[in-house]
């Protein structure tokens, strides 16, 4: 099964950006763990970073045309882009939303997301590893869908 790691806003400057908050975790080195997992958990992973919130809505309905899961990184899109969440409704495939820090740790405008509402569901806070875990529980919901 194919399934696209769809990261938005700046976190093409994973390494270099806050490593106090981020780490110092490339997004590569983000792509390769994704692609591990992948190989492990018999899913081909396609990881993508985009700045541009219209490249991320073309992104997000091709995964829903196609009937793609989806692991969503919506960076700070997940605060405010409707957009996004109207774009993400749109999916019948998981779709796990991903956060590296743990926004509800954070600042008071981190605490809203608007994408979570229309996710299968969340999981934030484990640095590099919340999109294992992502990928985990993608396979694991493919693997109920067919017994
Ligand atoms: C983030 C958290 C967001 O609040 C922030 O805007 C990001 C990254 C995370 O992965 O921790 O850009 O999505």
């Amino acid at each position: 099964t194919r399934v696209l790691v769809l990261n938005g806003p700046n976190l093409r400057r994973l390494g270099v950006r806050e490593p106090d908050v981020y780490g110092t975790t490339t997004l590569d080195d983000i792509a390769a763990l994704c692609r591990d997992a992948g190989r492990r958990l018999d899913l081909s992973v396609e990881v993508r970073q985009t700045d541009d919130e219209a490249e991320m809505l073309r992104w997000v309905h091709e995964a829903a045309d196609g009937r793609l899961p989806m692991v969503v990184n919506p960076a700070a899109f997940t605060h405010y882009s409707y957009a996004l969440r109207d774009a993400l409704a749109q999916r019948t495939a998981p779709l796990v939303e991903v956060h590296i820090s743990n926004p509800a740790a954070r600042e008071e405008f981190r605490h809203t997301s608007v994408v979570a509402g229309v996710a299968t569901g969340t999981i934030a806070g484990f640095g590099a590893m919340s999109y294992v875990l992502a990928l985990q529980a993608i396979a694991d919901l493919i693997a109920e869908e067919k017994p």
